[in-house]
């Protein structure tokens, strides 16, 4: 038999979507027994299963040591099995079998964080997508759903136990050792098996669902970080109602447990009833987390309990399709997000995420589909373009469709395949069945890369008083996706009266095929062009309101028209589009900057006062990152850096004693509302820092003041980052204050790690000693991000003596952890916009590291980046 013939099991090479074939056997039942022992792990499993298709019984596993493998009670001998480091093929299987195999692996030093592992004291399982083939063998692919029954048996010492679903059964072994025996109901692929050993303590709350069922809810964390899991829990609750108002979905299972851990390579996991979280994303408290780690948890919490009905119940036939769950799972936690604060600000923080990170990468070597057809590394496909461009997919046809008939797609998509694993197809057709719209078109945003260009042109007939605009969409083929096609863009449009800025009403031809709505528009070809009658005096235009499609918009606004938009438009999130259309020009193009000036001192105070948090956002200049990816080539980190930091004292200057009238105008602590008072901490940290430009004398100390005062970290990080980044007199001492009240608070600590990786003119030594700094842990992912990241803030740093940092690191963690080692060198991936000599420079680097690379995670990333 050829096993290299089977696309899905060979190791080294590309994997095609178009090679799909069925699994040859169905898995009816699997009983798991996991023995954890101090120096490895024993793992018994039984499966039943039942032949579906042609072909030879394929079971996925690695590294594990095999001890002895059954099939009806007969033990094998290695003739009859072939085995090799990535699966156990048997031959001549009958059609209905049971099999036995037991296995030892080794948690405790593995570092990879994938499968069984050991973080600190704890056992923990993450399995998406293929970490369960490290536990046992098994046909490890989403399309193989069965029903576990768990057996975890451990010493005393841990006197936690869990696994997915109910606990059966609870006892002793003998005098060391105890079990707990799970039985999960539901039918799940293997990637959602999950279980977990340790000492925590736990938070318990309830929920009753619609349906009338009382489920038992549990946050399980250390003792000490119990106290921060209040936001969780509410949040969790809070999910639990909202997706049954918004889509009808109700739990189904008597418990949710969720299990926060400190090392993890992502964000969080969705394991049926038993979510197991990156501490950063379960633990919240106005004192040790940020208001955006906070607002981050709350999403991320309703992210994986959504993921319930649209990742769980409803899951992947294949990896391709990830895709199906993560942007729609990822659209319905930002549709939570935007109840929870002031919904222009979420929509503004979702659309500043995809323009500053699935843009680039879309436009550079890492493009893919959203749905990919091919790849080497599945975990090296949980990129910014299948999380947050699927949101977009999803969000585009809601718009379309409108709440009634979405939902009425979205039930039907329920109906069909609740319990199946199923394709991108699947969804779109049970979409416009629901909703009577046929969707078919929105499959190219799927299968094609690349952010398409949407160029407007506008023209305004005073005589006949009529104003026209003409689109084209311009797709950018690349060569593994040669032939793209027009891909169907919702476009928001409303027109303002420049005199008095008010709306105007729209009459328009129906020249576009699909009229939605008024100020909605479908435009679906390579070139349409639409007329608004009886527009009284040429208008101003706002397109793509609340960005209604992911694309790069190109129209000849003149900057007037920008400053107009930033004081008139009362859509929020165009009106922030603005500001930084307007910022773009200034910044790159040398537009002066007067009119954004003129138009922030006639818009902020009132927006101030009525919404701090838009108002915070309404001052945001575009990062030196995101500049970078405007620019193709000759770009130098030492220019943009300049430029922004020129147009920063600008603007301090000529708004005069705004910054610190506003200071002292705003009080957090008087807000009852936590949306509010973030808002004003988010603008009492802005005013600082404009203050801090303008050398104010007075800011240090009301900078060392707001850090000693206040017990709010928001606040207290704010304050740290202007005495840090400006070399005040206090900054050592602040520092030394800080570590000293955080050094037992990790999340805390790595902040104070982040902040010194960020300070504008770091050193080659001062990044070596944050490195080789006692609390660094190249064990722990969010310390080796909270570095990596603040050194990545500062490109002009990042571009010189840090490529070699990332590149050393890329080495290392290669071996020891190849998912964050492959996440880090995609940050590398626009190296060949550089100016000379700096990209022979970092070329050289990437080139200099290939050789000694050995996993597949980080040769897949390197050698797509060298292709650029
Ligand atoms: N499915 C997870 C989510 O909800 C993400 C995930 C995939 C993940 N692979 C992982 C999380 C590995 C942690 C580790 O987004
Ligand atoms: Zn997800």
């Amino acid at each position: 038999m050829n096993i290299a013939a089977n696309p899905v099991v060979q190791a080294d090479e590309t994997v095609y979507l178009k090679d799909y074939q069925k699994p040859t056997y169905l898995v009816e039942s699997v009983h798991l027994d996991i023995q954890v022992f101090d120096d490895y792990t024993i793992v018994n499993s039984v499966l039943h299963m039942q032949r579906q298709a042609e072909g030879p019984l394929v079971l996925l596993g690695r590294e594990l040591e095999l001890k002895c493998v059954k099939i009806n009670d007969d033990v094998l001998s290695e003739a009859q099995y072939q085995l090799d480091t990535e699966q156990l093929v048997i031959l001549n299987t009958p059609e209905k079998l049971k099999l036995e195999t037991s296995v030892h692996i080794h948690p405790e030093t593995n570092t990879m964080l994938e499968g069984l592992y050991k973080a600190g004291d704890l056992f923990v399982t993450q399995n998406e997508p293929e970490g369960f083939r490290k536990i046992t063998f098994y046909p490890d692919r989403p399309d193989v759903l069965s029903v576990f029954t768990t057996r975890v048996e451990a010493d005393k010492k841990y006197p936690i136990l869990l696994a997915n679903g109910n606990l059966l059964e609870k006892g002793e072994v003998n005098a060391t050792r105890h079990y707990a025996i799970w039985e999960d109901p539901t039918k799940k692929p293997a990637y959602l098996f999950a279980c977990v050993v340790g000492d925590l303590a736990v938070l318990k709350d309830h929920y009753v669902t619609s349906e009338g069922r009382d489920v038992a809810l549990e946050i399980y964390a250390i003792e000490k970080d119990i106290p921060k899991c209040h936001i969780a829990m509410e949040a969790l609750k809070h999910s639990m109602r909202w997706d049954e108002e918004h889509y009808g979905l109700p739990y189904d299972l008597d418990n949710y447990m969720i299990v926060a851990v400190s090392q993890f390579n992502m964000g969080a996991m969705e394991n049926k009833g038993l979510n197991i979280f990156n501490t950063a994303c379960v633990l919240a408290d106005e004192e040790y987390t940020t208001d955006g780690a906070i607002m981050r948890v709350q999403s991320v919490i309703a992210h994986e309990y959504f993921h319930n009905w649209t990742g769980n119940r409803i899951t992947c036939r294949d990896w391709f399709q990830l895709c199906l769950k993560e942007g729609l799972t990822v659209f319905r936690d930002q549709s939570f997000s935007e109840d929870l604060q002031s919904a222009a600000v979420q929509r503004i923080d979702d659309v500043s995420v995809l323009k500053s990170h699935q843009f680039p990468e879309d436009a550079g070597p890492l493009s893919h589909p959203p749905r990919p057809d091919h790849f080497v590394e599945i975990n090296n496909f949980y990129t910014a373009t299948v999380y947050e461009k699927g949101a977009e997919i999803n969000r585009m046809m809601a718009t379309l469709l409108g709440k009634a008939k979405y939902r009425a797609g979205t039930d039907e998509y329920f109906r069909r395949h609740d319990g199946q694993a199923v394709t991108v197809e699947d969804w779109i057709t049970s979409l416009s069945a629901g909703s009577g719209v046929d969707l078919s078109a929105f499959l190219r945003w799927y299968n094609q890369p690349g952010t398409p260009t949407l160029h407007v042109h506008a023209d305004y007939d005073a005589t006949a008083k009529t104003y026209q605009l003409s689109f084209k969409q311009s797709l950018k083929a690349n060569a593994k996706y040669p032939d793209l096609k027009a891909v169907p863009i919702p476009v928001a449009v409303a027109l303002f009266n420049p005199n008095t800025g008010e709306q105007y009403t729209l009459h328009s031809s129906d020249l576009f095929e699909n009229h939605v709505q008024d100020g909605m528009y479908l435009f679906d070809q390579d070139e349409a062009s639409i007329v608004f009658t009886d527009v009284a005096q040429a208008p101003v235009v706002s397109l793509l309101r609340n960005f209604s499609a992911p694309v790069n918009l190109v129209f000849d606004y003149s900057d007037d028209a920008l400053a107009f938009l930033i004081q008139h438009e009362t859509n929020g999130f165009n009106q922030w589009q603005a500001t930084q259309t307007l910022l773009e020009r200034i910044l790159l193009n040398g537009h002066a900057a007067q009119s954004y000036i003129d138009a922030l001192k006639h818009t902020l105070p009132a927006v101030v006062k009525k919404d701090p948090l838009l108002a915070s956002r309404l001052l945001d200049v575009p990062s030196e990152n995101y500049l970078a990816s405007l620019i193709d080539n000759n770009y130098s980190p030492e220019h943009v850096k300049a430029i922004r930091s020129q147009l920063i004292q600008t603007v301090a200057e000529a708004m005069g004693e705004f910054w610190k009238d506003t200071y002292k105008s705003l009080d957090p602590a008087k807000q009852s509302e936590f949306s509010q008072a973030m808002g004003e901490r988010a603008l009492k940290n802005i005013m600082l820092s404009y203050m801090a430009t303008q050398k104010d004398k007075e800011v240090f100390d009301l900078a060392f003041a707001q850090f000693s005062d206040s017990k709010n970290i928001t606040e207290r990080l704010g304050a740290l980052k202007v005495l840090v980044w400006y070399d005040a007199p206090q900054a050592t001492d602040a520092l030394a204050t800080f570590y000293t009240r955080f050094k037992d608070e990790p999340l805390a600590l790595d902040q104070w790690f982040m902040i010194q990786a960020a300070h504008p003119n770091l050193t080659e030594a001062q990044l070596k000693a944050l490195a080789t700094h006692p609390d660094y842990d190249l064990g722990t992912p969010n310390r080796i991000r909270a570095v990596i990241g603040g050194l990545n803030s500062r490109p002009v740093n990042a571009w010189s003596f840090g490529v070699q940092h990332a590149v050393e690191l890329a080495k290392y963690l290669d071996e020891k952890n190849p998912i964050i080692g492959s996440r880090l060198l995609q940050a590398l991936s626009r190296w060949y916009t550089l100016a000379e000599p700096k990209r022979s420079e970092v070329l050289q680097a990437l080139k200099d590291v290939q050789p000694s690379i050995r996993s597949k995670n980080v040769s897949e990333t390197l050698s797509s980046i060298l292709n650029a």
